[in-house]
């Protein structure tokens, strides 16, 4: 069996951008799916992620049945996102889903932990403990797929970034590996999602980070703290769709600190947290800059935030690019 890992982009290959070229792309890939996979079974961690997102319904389309996909919610996902997946995964596309809720694992694993270096070590450790407890239960899995794209390649090989998850599994649970969007950029990986038939709000969304809402809510989370990040953070999405923002602004989030302050709320003193919106552009996350926000939206932002989120009764915006700041808080 040849090793996908070895699989390069061809020096001349045509940048997929058009549906004629990812209906090629797909076709192409299905035959080589079935090729490499015969009639074993597939192991796939379907975050909700585009790239997750589109190797999953490149394998539904290829082998069906055969493709087991497990969707772990560590807690820590935006608000709507497992229902998403359960809805485009499970009831349209017929697909073979697991479902994880292990909010109360990550939650109580995270449980007074301040440092982030370690909130993120325990959230990796966790998903692939909860991975591989699901890998275990299944029979006769072969094959692990895996949404790495070309500059996922490109980096790992230029030591930048690790960037193999099959890494990071027990030594019990060897599989080969099945990569069907190795050789595309982020745009194309996008492109094909679009001809597979997966929603604009899945292919087009804005990038994520593994920690998820974890690193949104700085410090120690606490479940409280938690839902006001999420809370805010929907609020935010929905104003931004509204104002035609979306896909316009590179990412747009909330953060809520863990510090609180005064304020007078229905006539009485409150003391609660803020909620820190952050929008940034860049094309490669490397340096960004802040979006200049129209101050009605920032008016109205701040009224709905204020008015519906518990525990909230300040709204801030950051202006600091990237450097001095990074993107994310932690
Ligand atoms: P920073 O905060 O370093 O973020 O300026 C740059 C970009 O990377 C994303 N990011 C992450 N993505 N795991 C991820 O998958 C992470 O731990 C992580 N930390 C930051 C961040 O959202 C931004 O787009």
């Amino acid at each position: 069996m040849a090793d996908v890992t070895l699989i390069r982009r061809p020096e001349q290959m045509e940048r997929v951008a058009t549906p004629a070229q990812a209906q090629a792309f797909i076709e192409e890939q299905i035959a080589a799916l079935r090729e490499q996979i015969g009639d074993k079974k597939v192991l796939l961690a379907l975050s909700g992620g585009v790239d997750s997102s589109v190797v999953a319904a490149l394998l539904i389309k290829a082998v069906g049945k055969q493709l087991v996909c497990v969707h772990v919610n560590h807690g820590l996902l935006r608000k709507g996102e497992p229902e998403q997946v359960i809805k485009v995964f499970r009831d349209q596309m017929d697909a073979n889903l697991v479902y994880v809720d292990a909010t109360d694992r990550f939650l109580d694993k995270l449980a007074g932990v301040t440092d982030p270096e370690q909130k993120r070590k325990i959230i990796g450790g966790e998903f692939i403990e909860v991975f591989a407890e699901e890998a275990r239960k299944l029979d006769g899995v072969k094959f692990l797929a895996q949404g790495t794209i070309w500059p996922d390649v490109l980096e790992s090989e230029a030591g930048v970034k690790a960037h193999h998850n099959a890494g990071g599994l027990p030594d019990d649970l060897q599989f080969e590996l099945v990569e069907p969007v190795r050789i595309l950029f982020k745009d194309e990986v996008r492109v094909v999602g679009e001809a597979l038939g997966l929603p604009a709000g899945m292919v087009y969304r804005q990038p994520f980070p593994g920690p998820g809402l974890g690193v949104r809510c700085p410090g120690a989370i606490t479940r409280d703290r938690l839902e006001a990040v999420r809370e805010s953070d929907a609020i935010l999405r929905e104003e931004f769709a509204s104002a035609g923002l979306e896909g316009k602004v590179w990412q747009y989030f909330t953060v809520v600190p863990d510090f609180k302050s005064t304020g007078v709320k229905d006539g009485k003193r409150s003391f609660e947290w803020p909620v820190i919106i952050r929008a940034v552009n860049t094309k490669d996350a490397m340096t960004a800059t802040v979006e200049n926000l129209p101050f009605e939206l920032m008016q109205k932002l701040t009224a709905r935030i204020t008015g519906e989120v518990k525990g909230v009764n300040r709204v801030l915006y950051d202006f600091t690019p990237k450097p001095t700041a990074t993107i994310e808080y932690e």
